[in-house]
């Protein structure tokens, strides 16, 4: 079976082709990183744009590279939620173009399902499990069972956490996307350097937006007095505390479901000692924690194509996983709200 992916929610233009849900024959991302840097972050109406102009070569190369043509393609995978509307626009319409002319159902895929699938690629997954879904636009804990269905057990009250590393670093002049430059950073710096408190909230849920605070506000008082202070030592307080809590309710929640298996999912998941600390901890409990290759972590189509293949697997008619024309990009969606 080979379903032909398709991912432009954000600022990644990228198209995949898997074969039985297993063979990644090809993956390709084309990344905006480079034209967006220099705004400070995703402009959105240049990342549709770039999505248009790149779009139609990437699905040459990719089929090129797979040695197939669109006849071998049996289902297309688009992302329709969540992400930007313009740049999930541009796939979706993309899909749906390929779909009329060549007769290929579309499988609709909701983007964070995307990031949870990407274990799938690589590892035997055992169900049900936890995912910790950790990238720019999200952060939630959702219990997965072993019939593939989704349960929220709670998330952020405000900022994600990706993006709260991502405005740390802006603040600190680090550059963009943050998170990278923070995880590097953790190593140079003192993580006890400044006392962050734990903001208390529900026992899954999060709150980044007062530890980000926090940072912020050190960093105006010491430019107000004109002294200095090591930016590493910021860098390492902050996101040492983010983990710490990242790992402790991902852990609770994982005990108190009774589940043995943690997959990591979102650009976030490549995070260092997110990995090495949940692992850890993961092991003394006699939980295992699994996490995507680097490649996988970010934006891609092969993790869309690996959800529709799921989607497919599970279903009780094969018809119930596919949309028409009618197909529309949504912005906002709760992941266990999927239409489709
Ligand atoms: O999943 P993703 O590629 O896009 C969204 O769907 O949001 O995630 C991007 C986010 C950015 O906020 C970026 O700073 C963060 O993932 N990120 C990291 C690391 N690599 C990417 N955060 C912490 N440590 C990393 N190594
Ligand atoms: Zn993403």
């Amino acid at each position: 079976m080979i379903i032909l992916g398709i991912e432009s929610s954000c600022d990644e233009t990228s198209i995949a082709i898997l074969r039985d849900g297993k063979d990644i024959l090809t993956n390709k991302i084309s990344s905006q990183i480079e034209i967006h840097k220099e705004y400070g972050g995703v402009v959105p109406e240049i990342a549709s744009r770039q999505h248009i102009k790149n779009i139609a070569a990437i699905l040459d190369e990719a089929l090129e590279e797979a040695k197939i043509t669109l006849d071998d393609v049996d289902y297309i995978a688009v992302t329709y939620a969540p992400g930007l509307i313009g740049a999930l626009l541009v796939g979706v319409s993309f899909a749906k173009g390929l779909s009329y002319a060549h007769n290929i159902p579309i499988i609709p895929v909701h983007h964070i399902k995307g990031h949870m699938y990407a274990n799938f690629l690589e590892h035997d997954i055992e169900l049900p499990c936890i995912a910790l879904v950790v990238s720019g636009g999200h952060t939630n804990i959702v219990y997965m069972d072993e019939n593939h269905k989704f349960i929220n057990m709670g998330g952020t009250l405000d900022d994600a956490v990706g993006e709260s590393c991502d405005k740390v670093a802006r603040v600190l002049g680090l550059g963009y996307p943050g998170g990278p430059i923070v995880d590097k950073m953790y190593y140079q710096g003192d993580r006890n350097f400044l006392h962050i408190t734990e903001p208390k909230v529900g026992e899954y849920d999060f709150s980044f937006s007062g530890i980000k605070t926090a940072v912020i506000n050190f960093v105006n008082k010491m430019n107000m007095k004109n002294e200095e202070f090591k930016k590493e030592d910021l860098a390492a307080s902050f996101l040492g505390k983010v983990v710490d809590i990242l790992c402790k309710k991902t852990l609770k929640s994982a005990k108190d479901k009774n589940v043995k298996t943690i997959i990591l999912a979102g650009g976030v998941a490549a995070n260092s000692l997110l990995r090495s600390q949940l692992t850890e901890q993961g092991a003394k409990l006699g939980i295992k924690v699994y996490y995507p290759s680097m490649k996988l972590c970010t934006d891609n189509a092969a993790m869309i194509a690996e959800a529709a293949y799921f989607k497919l697997k599970c279903a009780e008619k094969k018809e119930d996983c596919f949309a028409g024309l009618e197909l529309n990009g949504i912005a906002t969606l709760d992941v266990t709200k999927d239409l489709y």
